[in-house]
Parts: structure tokens; sequence; C-alpha cells
């Protein structure tokens, strides 16, 4: 290798110097720009300048860190925003996209911030974030069973006011309270009542959107290709979406729960291994998951075993539920003091791990109970997995990087098989035994350990391949994971190299979510990691 001289060394110096203060100029000018055309915009810029945050504001990091659910992207090294604004009026939003496009800064909207790889509140390139945290406005309406929702309202206050209006009715979406409804509506959305009402995004019925050209668009005027695309296909290709009308769903006065736990040692592989066959065949009235996680024992030469937790919502009373049990599930051994008859609502408390008898209120606190570090990823099984490939899996538990590793389990059949895979974005419909969830959370921020456990999750997704669904190998939008593929950070990303992680999302709909990209936003002002690419750009 030719070792360059003092000179040259100095010279490439100076040329890295100009680089580095010509980029640090360039940001301070757009965000300085920004500011400006934003003064500009707003006839009236008082209206919203106390909702405009740049670095040198106080409240700055407080509003920046609120949301952010992984602290993966949290540490001082994660670009942050030129500047952050939490509208409180979708009038306000236009000027915002139009400054934005005006000086070529990226928008990431966030909701409430749940997104697994951060999207919705880092980018690689100068950003400004549209928080829609002051848009939790809910309004429902009981005579025609319906909602209409703001997206930075949560999932936890949206069941709360439901239940605050009707024992008799309830919302299929997720199971953590803290969830905003911008992501999870656009991404899906499944929680305990998917067996018998399908996704949250099954349930839209209308919606309002701000566009790349700042128009302010419900169902009817945004067209059923656009209103098809943002439930289930990611809003944020699409624009800025504000609020949902919902259908809200029956749900009897009375469910009930149960959650029981066996370990290696008390069958669980078998149960397991059995709960695969039948699942998805069950009443839909009746879901029941699994989770699993590593636990102490003291009964084992490592101290340590697998638990298979089997947690359950029965839309109906016990008495129906043992006999059904007994029929389809005896492995199990449920009796009636395992189970629990309670409102939906307090279903929803049991289900997130609040004591049952909590008050509904809880459901309102938009903190989540702990933020740690994460790395998540999904499957999809669609024959059972061999007891020997179940025993692999515990194997990789047992590994020190699984201490707070899960796999959480959600069974198919039902609802979710009826539905066609094209009537919106989310394919994975009949065919599906299960989704396979796994989660590993860490709590120090320490590059060389989260490498190790992201390392991980890595090799249990490579240990699964013989086990789940293959071309494609699908995978949950909403369980964002960037090891699928991503787009270029820059420029223009052919429709080849976006169908790499777009067709494990959204199998053939993907084809359909780029055509409605190329009419919607054509230059591709919308764009992250894995938004939808125009197809022009190729
Ligand atoms: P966030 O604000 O991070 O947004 C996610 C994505 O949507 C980003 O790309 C963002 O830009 C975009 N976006 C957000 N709001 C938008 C808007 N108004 N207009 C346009 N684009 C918008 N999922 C599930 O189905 N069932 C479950 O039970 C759970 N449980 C769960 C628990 C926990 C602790 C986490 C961290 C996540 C889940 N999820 C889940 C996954 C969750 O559904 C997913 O992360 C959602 O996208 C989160 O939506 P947020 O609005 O909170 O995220």
């Amino acid at each position: 290798m030719k070792i360059p001289n003092i000179s040259t060394l100095s010279f490439i110096l100076l040329l890295l110097f100009i680089s580095l203060s010509s980029r640090a100029a360039s940001a301070a000018d757009k965000h300085r720009d920004f500011l400006e055309c934003l003064t500009q915009q707003f006839k009236n810029y008082s209206s919203i300048s106390s909702n405009v945050y740049t670095p040198t504001n106080s409240s700055y990091s407080s509003v920046l860190r609120f949301s952010i659910q992984n602290l993966r992207f949290a540490s001082d090294s994660v670009p942050k925003p030129q500047v952050i604004i939490t509208p409180e009026h979708e009038s306000q939003i236009p000027p915002i996209i139009y400054c934005a496009k005006e000086n070529g800064l990226q928008i990431r909207t966030r909701s409430g911030g749940h997104d697994y790889e951060g999207l919705s509140y880092v980018s690689q390139v100068l950003f400004v974030i549209i928080d829609l945290i002051k848009f939790s406005e809910i309004s429902v309406d009981i005579g025609e069973k319906t909602a209409w929702v703001e997206s930075g309202a949560t999932i936890g206050s949206l069941y709360y006011r439901i239940a605050e209006k009707s024992g008799i009715l309830g919302f299929p979406a997720g199971v953590c309270p803290t969830i905003g409804v911008g992501g999870h509506f656009s991404g899906g959305g499944y929680g305990t009542l998917m067996r018998k009402y399908g996704l949250a995004a099954d349930q839209v019925i209308d919606a309002k959107i701000i566009d790349v050209n700042g128009r302010i668009l419900d169902r009817r005027s945004m067209g059923e290709d656009l209103f098809w695309a943002i439930r289930g296909g990611g809003g944020a290709s699409f624009g800025v979406i504000v609020a949902w009308k919902v259908q809200l769903v029956d749900v009897p006065k009375r469910v009930t729960v149960f959650r029981i736990g066996r370990t290696l040692e008390q069958n669980a592989t078998q149960l397991f291994h059995r709960w695969q066959y039948i699942a998805s065949e069950l009443d839909k009235d009746l879901l029941i998951g699994i989770t699993v996680s590593k636990v102490s024992s003291t009964q084992t030469r490592k101290n340590q075993t697998i638990n298979v937790s089997f947690y359950s919502l029965f839309l109906g009373g016990i008495d129906r539920l043992l006999p059904m049990m007994r029929e389809s599930f005896p492995e199990l051994g449920l009796v009636r003091e395992d189970c629990i008859e309670t409102s939906w609502i307090q279903s929803v408390l049991f289900h997130f791990g609040f004591p049952i008898e909590s008050p509904k209120e809880v459901l309102l606190n938009r903190t989540q109970r702990s933020v740690t570090y994460l790395k998540g990823k999904s499957n999809y099984v669609q024959k059972p997995i061999p007891v020997h490939g179940l025993q692999g899996i515990w194997r990789q538990f047992y590994e020190a990087e699984a201490a707070a590793a899960q796999l959480i389990i959600a069974p198919y059949g039902g609802r979710m098989a009826e539905i066609s895979e094209s009537a919106i974005p989310f394919p994975h419909r009949a065919g599906n035994l299960y989704k396979i969830q796994h989660l590993v959370f860490w709590a120090e921020e320490d590059a060389e350990r989260s490498h190790r456990y992201i390392s991980w999750s890595r090799r249990l997704y490579k240990y699964l391949t013989p086990f789940v669904s293959t071309c494609p190998r699908a995978a949950y939008l909403n369980y964002r994971d960037l090891d699928l593929g991503v787009n270029n950070i820059v420029g223009n990303t052919s429709y080849a190299q976006a169908s790499i992680w777009g067709k494990k999302y959204f199998n053939n709909n993907f084809d359909r979510l780029v055509r409605v990209k190329t009419i919607v936003d054509p230059d591709n002002f919308f764009r992250n990691e894995q938004s939808i690419p125009p197809l022009h750009s190729t």
C-alpha cells in the first residue's frame, strides 16, 4: 500500500473539513429557511410558534424523547430532527409539508412512536418531525356503533372511551395501550379480538389524510385506491393521516380470560406441539395465544427452564368455555379455577399484564411502563413445527442473550382466514396457522452488547427458516424489521430493490401499493427506509 505523504494528507483533511463544515452550514441554512418559510406561510405565526421546537429550545429533548419507545434510537449518536412540530389543528399541517418540500427536508410523522426501528423519529437525512401527540380526540357514536379517532390518540384511550359509553362494544386492535392509532391502524393492528373480527385496519370505514400537495382528503375525495393503501400499507408512504373513522364491534357483557404457564418439565413442548393443530380451528369466539420465555427453576440442572404460557380471551362465559376446551384441547387441563369472568374492558387490562381489577383509567396513561432497548422480528407458520424444531428453539433461548427474550405467538384462522388477501394491503390471511413475533430486550447502551442481542435475534430468525413461510418469507409491517431490506437513503429505489422487503410485508399487494404511490406521490416526497417507491423512480 502506498502511504500518502504529509502534504497529501493535509489536503485530504482540508477537503474533509470543508465538506463537513459545508454540510453543517447547509443544515443550518435549511433549518433557518424552513422556519422562515413557516413564518411566511402562517398568517398568524404565533398560533403555531409555541408548538415548534428547535434544538435550542429547552423542551426540544423532552418532546423528542417522550414518545421514543425503543432506547436504541434515543442515544446521542442517533441523528436528531432539525425541528419538531406538534400541530394542534389539521390546517397547520399543509404549511409544514410545503415548507419541508421547499427546503429539501424530509418529514417523519409520529403518532405513538412505537416503530421498532424508530422510523417515525429518526432519519439519516435532514428532517422534521410532525408529532401528532396533540391529535388525540376521540368521539364515540354509540347509536351508529362508530368512532372518529385522531391519529395521535392511543389505542388504550380508544378502548377507554368506548367502555365509558358501552359495556357491549369493543374494538379489535393491539394489546399495548400506549400504541398510537396512526402507525397501528395504517400497518394493520391485531389483538385478542382478531379471530372474531380481524384487524383494526379491517374496521376502518373513513379517514382524513393530508397529501403531498397539502390537500385535506376524506375517503370520498382521496378515492378508493388511496383509502385501500393506508389500511395496512403503512401511512408514512402516502401522507399525514390525521383521523380515522372506525366500526366498533359487539362484545358480550361477560367474557372469560385465562393464562396458564407450563414449563418444559410440565410437558410444555407437547402442549405447544398439540396447540398448533387446534388453535386456528377453534370457534371464532375463542383465542388461545402463547408466549414463550426463559425462567429460573430450582428443579433443573441449568437452574433455568422454558415457560410456555397460554393466554386466552373467550367471548362468553366460563360455562360455555369449559366444555369447548375439554373437547378441543383437553391436554391443557383447563379448570374453572384457572378462568376469570369479567368485562371486555377489564380483559384488556388483564392481557396487558395490569391487575385485572385496576381502574380502567390506567388505559389513559401514555407513558409506557418500561422502555428498553429492543429488536423485533416476525414470521408466519403454515405447517406445525415438529417437536425437534421446537426443541431447537428452546436451545436458542438457553443462550445468554435470551435472558429477556420472548416469543409472542398469535393464532390465525377464524375471521382472519375469511377476509381476502387483497381486501387491504395486509395479506396474511387463510393458510396461516399462526404468527411468531420474537423480541429481544436489553438494558445497556453499549454498541457491542447491542450487537450481541441483535445477532441472537438474527440467529433465531435463521434457525426458523425451515419451519416458516417461504416465497415470500412473510413478515408483519407493524413489527418493522430493517434486516428485511431497505430503500436507498438518497436517490431513487427500484421496484426490484424495494420488492425484497415489500413482498415480505405485502406479498402481491405490493404491486398495487406501488401503483397508488406512483399516482399520489410521484416525486417520492413521503419516504423512509421502507416506504413504497413510485414506479418511475426505477
Ligand atoms: P409510530 O409513531 O412510531 O409510527 C409507526 C410508523 O407509522 C412510522 O413509519 C410513522 O412515520 C408512521 N405513522 C405514524 N403515524 C402516522 C400518521 N398519522 N400518518 C402517516 N404515517 C404515520 N402491533 C400489533 O398489531 N399488536 C400489538 O399488540 C402490538 N403491541 C406492541 C407493543 C409494543 C410495546 C410496541 C413497541 C409495539 C407493538 N405493536 C403491536 C406494533 C405497533 O402496532 C407498531 O409499532 C405501530 O406502527 C405503532 O404505531 P405508533 O403510532 O405508536 O408508531
